[in-house]
Parts: structure tokens; sequence; C-alpha cells
């Protein structure tokens, strides 16, 4: 597709992308409408003419109405159920034109709709973390259920009144080319008109696409379930619905204002259309009375330059609308052109699995920020052995994740999994390597068991596997007792769904980890915020059970847990500032052991610092 370039030719282009479009979409539907839109614009034209031999006739047959005027009887009932067929003909062409459309837009908005989905999976985390992706993402989504169906009914009116005019022209040039001229200018200034508020219009849409998403955003927010609770309680609701009022209010004036203008020129310019029309009214019967015209010509002619003239102005007003619709497909453009460079390799295993997972030199700046997330991180994890990751708040841990996981690309350092390092991978065989739990993990709202299945998805509807996994995330016990066991359906979106606690929902996230496969490495971020200190220690405990293999990196505040790991790693600000074993970090005496006897003072009282064994502070 090459929409690109406000010039004609990308235009022409853009209609021909979506006439292709519209043929793949819905062929028989594209072929009618093409059938059709000849008809509707010939057909009037033809009954004008017919119309003319009629009322000429008729004028023939007039002075012998005493006599008898039997010899024009045949012709003239011929001539009237000539025209009669002529205008049902174009009355079912009509018909069959709108179910041809109604056909066409449906196809036409799901296939778009696909398309931008399609692109939408393709993009990189990074795309959707970017205000630009999105702002091109509502655009394209905004109108993709009308403009590209517009755009190509535009084509077919814009055709429809093409045939209409080079019809009525090959008749009014036996009036006078003077006619034809004067058809086509009056409609001229209503249509540059039209052109330049088209362009106004789309320009200032454009400029709002920031507002309406924030408007979204605070739809979502006040009818959302999920923010309901704060809302309410911290009574938001009010002032929200105020800044939605703000802002629906500033786009209605504006909107306002150009609508006004709009018509004001419009309605002048269609003025002229009017005078053009009078004129030429007054010149053919000026014509007629000086015998050049017969009666059946001067209606005729009348009735076809108003064709004509119709012709004209909708024909170029539609021109107007389709450079509107054009203008959105080339936000489509841009958005399904959007360059997604994911990196991918095409090894689907390591060269050496022995080698683990090893991260080395590994920095990283999120896009417009002054200050790394992380800076020249270096650490190891062996087959079998689990790592667990502490820091403060905003020390880079989830960065690290996602960057081994490769949610982004790795600008400086590198990171290997099988001594291959992670962009020679294919994505999707190394994606397959893990199985992670994020603090924002996602609540499918899904049947429970389909909740856990879909951490394998080529055993999405395994049974026995759910209940495996399940056991292992703690997920069994409470699942089992939901009225439909694993076939409940959860969350409160769709009918006859459970609520879960938030906790019962982690376990949930961590059953669908352990339902990847065994050798898929488990990565933990706080997955046990919300378990109490009991449950997070089982699971603990089932990833210590089930390593074989395996490698985990665990994240979690709570020092009572971290302490199990065979090797803990320190982040600091984006640094790695201390790795090993509990017992030689709490010898070091650096910052793992100064939070560690921090929280288990606060379990021992204020003056005890000894480490504690069940340190089970939440503080994340
Ligand atoms: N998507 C993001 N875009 C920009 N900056 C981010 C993003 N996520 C996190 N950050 C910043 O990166 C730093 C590290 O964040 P994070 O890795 O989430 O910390 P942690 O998980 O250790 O709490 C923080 O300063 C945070 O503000
Ligand atoms: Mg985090």
């Amino acid at each position: 597709m090459s929409t690109t370039g406000s010039n004609g030719g990308g235009r022409i282009a853009a209609s021909l992308w979506v006439l292709r479009l519209a043929f793949r979409a819905a062929p028989r539907a594209t072929i009618a409408m093409v059938i059709c839109t000849i008809a509707i614009g010939v057909l009037p034209a033809a009954a004008a003419y017919v119309g003319k031999w009629i009322v000429d006739t008729v004028v023939l047959a007039l002075p012998l109405r005493e006599t008898g005027w039997g010899q024009y009887k045949p012709t003239l009932w011929m001539l009237v159920a000539l025209e009669g067929s002529l205008i049902g003909l174009l009355v079912a062409a009509q018909r069959a034109q709108s179910a041809a459309q109604a056909i066409l837009k449906t196809r036409i908005a799901n296939r778009v709709a696909e398309m931008i989905l399609a692109k939408a999976t393709t993009l990189e985390l990074a795309h959707f973390e970017d205000p630009e992706v999105h702002d091109r993402l509502t655009r394209a989504r905004r109108d993709a259920g009308v403009r590209p169906y517009n755009l190509v009914t535009g084509v077919f009116v814009v055709s429809r009144n093409l045939v209409t005019l080079a019809a009525s022209i090959v008749v009014l040039l036996g009036l006078s080319w003077w006619a034809v001229l004067l058809v086509v200018l009056a409609g001229l200034p209503a249509f540059v008109a039209e052109l330049s508020f088209s362009q106004q219009i789309f320009d200032q849409q454009r400029k709002r696409t920031p507002e309406q998403r924030e408007q979204a955003y605070l739809e979502a927010v006040l009818t959302r379930e999920d923010f309901a609770k704060e809302v309410k309680l911290y009574e938001l609701a009010e002032p929200l619905l105020d800044r939605f009022r703000t802002i629906a209010l500033r786009i209605e004036q504006e909107e306002r204002a150009i609508t006004l203008r709009r018509n004001w020129w419009g309605t002048l310019l269609n003025l002229i259309g009017t005078a053009a029309f009078y004129l030429a009214y007054a010149w053919i019967v000026r014509r007629t009375v000086n015998e050049h015209l017969t009666l059946g010509q001067m209606t005729m002619y009348l009735v076809i330059f108003r064709q004509a003239q119709q012709g004209v102005t909708q024909g170029l007003a539609s021109l107007g609308m389709m450079l509107d619709d054009h203008l959105y497909l080339r936000d489509l453009e841009s958005f399904l052109a959007l360059p997604v460079t994911t990196i991918t390799g095409t090894k689907t295993e390591g060269r050496d699995p022995s080698a683990g997972l090893v991260v080395k030199n590994l920095s990283f700046t999120y896009p417009g920020a002054t200050v790394p997330a992380l800076e020249n991180v270096s650490f190891a994890i062996a087959p079998g052995e689990i790592i667990a990751l502490v820091g403060q708040n905003g020390s880079g841990k989830t960065t690290l994740i996602k960057l081994i996981t490769r949610l982004y690309d790795v600008p400086r350092g590198r990171i290997f999994l099988d001594g291959l390092d992670v962009c020679e991978w294919d994505v999707h065989a190394l994606r397959h390597r893990f199985a992670p739990v994020f603090q924002d993990f996602v609540r499918f709202r899904m049947k429970a068991g389909e909740n856990v299945g879909a951490g394998d998805v080529e055993h999405w509807h395994d049974e026995q596997r759910w209940i495996d996994a399940a056991k292992l995330g703690l997920a069994h016990e409470f699942v089992s007792e939901l009225p439909e066991g694993y076939h409940t359906q959860l969350g409160k979106w769709f009918k006859g769904g459970q609520e879960l606690s938030g906790g019962q929902w982690q376990k949930i996230a961590l059953s669908r980890a352990f339902m990847r496969e065994r050798d898929a490495i488990l990565v933990l971020d706080e997955p046990t915020s919300a378990l109490d200190p009991d449950a997070e220690v089982k699971i603990f405990e089932h990833v210590q059970q089930t390593r074989g293999q395996r490698m985990a990196l665990l994240i979690s505040h709570r020092f009572g847990s971290v302490r199990m790991a065979d090797r803990i790693v320190v982040l600091d600000e984006g640094r790695v500032v201390e790795q090993g074993p509990h017992d030689a970090l709490m010898e070091n005496e650096g910052l793992y052991a100064r939070l560690f006897k921090l929280q288990a003072a606060g379990y021992l009282g204020r003056n005890s610092l000894a480490p504690a064994r069940e340190a089970d502070d939440d503080a994340s």
C-alpha cells in the first residue's frame, strides 16, 4: 500500500488500495457495486431522454384531439412504459446497491480491524510504552470501522456522478457548450471550500488524539471495576468527571466553530449553483419561446441541467470527503508501516546447556530517561541454581528481567543462554525457555483452568497438567472448591464469573508459570507479594523441590525467603553491589547485611539487630 504524499497520485493509489481491499473482502458485493454504479449513473439521463419523446409526441397529438390521435397511441403507451421500466430498473439498482454497501461495510471494517490487530501483535513492549505509538494506534483504530468503507463508497459515488455528468454532457451539448461550461464552473468554488475545510478538520482531529486518549482513559477509570474501589472511597468521581467535561467542552467548541464556518460558506457557494441553474432556466425558456426548442426539449434540458449540476456538486462533495478519508488512510498506513525490528536469530537451542544463563556488562537506559536503569550488570545462573535478586524499589530488578526475557532489545552488554547470545536465539524458542510471573501479572477473564493452562499454549486444555501446575502454585486447593472447579469463569466481567482475592489471583499466575515445561527458567518478580508468609515459603520450597536442572530467578523483599536461594545478587541504583550466598553476604557487612538486619530488627524489637529466621515483612 502506498498512500503517502498528499499529491493526486497518492490519492489515486489510496483509492486503488482500498478498492482492492474491498474486492478481496467481498468480491461479489464489489462487482454488484460497479454494475449498480453504472446503472444509477446512466438511467436518469436515459429516462429524461424518453421523457422528451413523450412530451414532443404529446405536443404532436394535441391538435388531433378532436379528429382522433390513434396513430400516436401505440408510440405514447410504449414510451410511457419504457420510461416506467427505466425508473423501475433505477429503483432496483439503488436497492441492490444499498444491499451491496451494507455487506461491504461490515466486511471492510472487519478486515481493517484484523489488519490493525495483527500489526499490534507484532509490536514490542517498548512500542506499547511509547505514547507516540499509542496515538497512532488510537487513530488507526478509531475510524477503522468507517473510513476505509467511506473511501470505497466515495470512489463509487464519484464514479457514478462522473457517469451521470458524462451522459448529461452528451445531451447538453445538443443545447450549447456554454451550458456545459456553466455547469462545471458553478460547482467549483464549493468544492475548493470543501477541500480546505476537510484538511482543517482533519488537522484538528489529529492534534486532538492525545486529548481523546485522555478521555478514553478517564472513561475507563470511571467505569471499570478495578478502579471502582479507590474512585469511590477517595471520591474521585466528580473531579474526574469534571476533567472529562472540560476536554469534551473544548472539543465541542472547536468543532462548533469549524462546523458553523463550513456551513456558512457552503450555503453561500451553493447559492452560486442555484443562480447558475436559474440563469440557464431563463435562457432555455427564451430559446423555447423563440421557437428554437420543442417543449419536449425544454423539459429535457431543464431536467438534464439539474442532473448535471447535481452530478458536479455531489461528485465534488464526495471527492472532498474522500480527502478526509484518504488522510485517515495515511494514518492507518503509518501505523501498519511502523518499523518493528525484532532482532531474531534462528537457533532453537544453545551450544552448551551446562553454561546456564550469563549476563555480561549489561546497561540500559529507558527512552527519554537521563539516568540508566541498569549499569554494567554482570552475573550468572548455573543449571539447577536458584538466584535471588534483591534491591530497593526502583533499583532495576524488573528492568533486568525484561531484558533477560528479551522484552526489550539488548542495546549494550550481552546475555547468553546455554552458551548462545540471546540475539542469536529464535525469539519464540527463547521465550519458550522462560516461565515468568510479573508484578503486574495478567488476570485473564477466562476459566480458572484456562488461566493456568495459558502457561503452555500447546497444552492449554490439558486438565491433568492444570492440576499438576496448580498444586505447585498453591491454587489447587481453592480452585477445587470453586462452584465449577477448574471450569469456573474468573473475574466479574462475564456472567457467572467468580472474583478471587489478590493472593488467589497471584497463586493462579504462579501456577501458570509452573505449567511451563521443566526446562523453562522460572522468573518470579515479587510473585508472592500478596501471599501470606507461609504460602511464600511453600512456593519457594516447591521451586527447590522441582528444580532438577531448572534455573530460577526470584525477586522478593522478604529476606526470610531470599536466604533460601543458592546465591543472592544485590542491586542498588542499577548496579550489582554484591553477590554471593547468604552467609558470605552477611559476613561482608554490606548493603545486604544492613537491609537484612533492619528487617529482622522489625520482628525482634527495635534494639535487636540479630538475624531472624522468619523475616517476613511485606515491603513491596
Ligand atoms: N517502562 C519504563 N519506562 C521508563 N522508565 C522506567 C520504566 N520502568 C521502570 N522505569 C524506571 O527504571 C528504574 C528501575 O525500575 P524497575 O526496574 O521497575 O525497578 P524495581 O523493579 O527494582 O523496583 C526506575 O527508576 C523507574 O522509574
Ligand atoms: Mg519491580
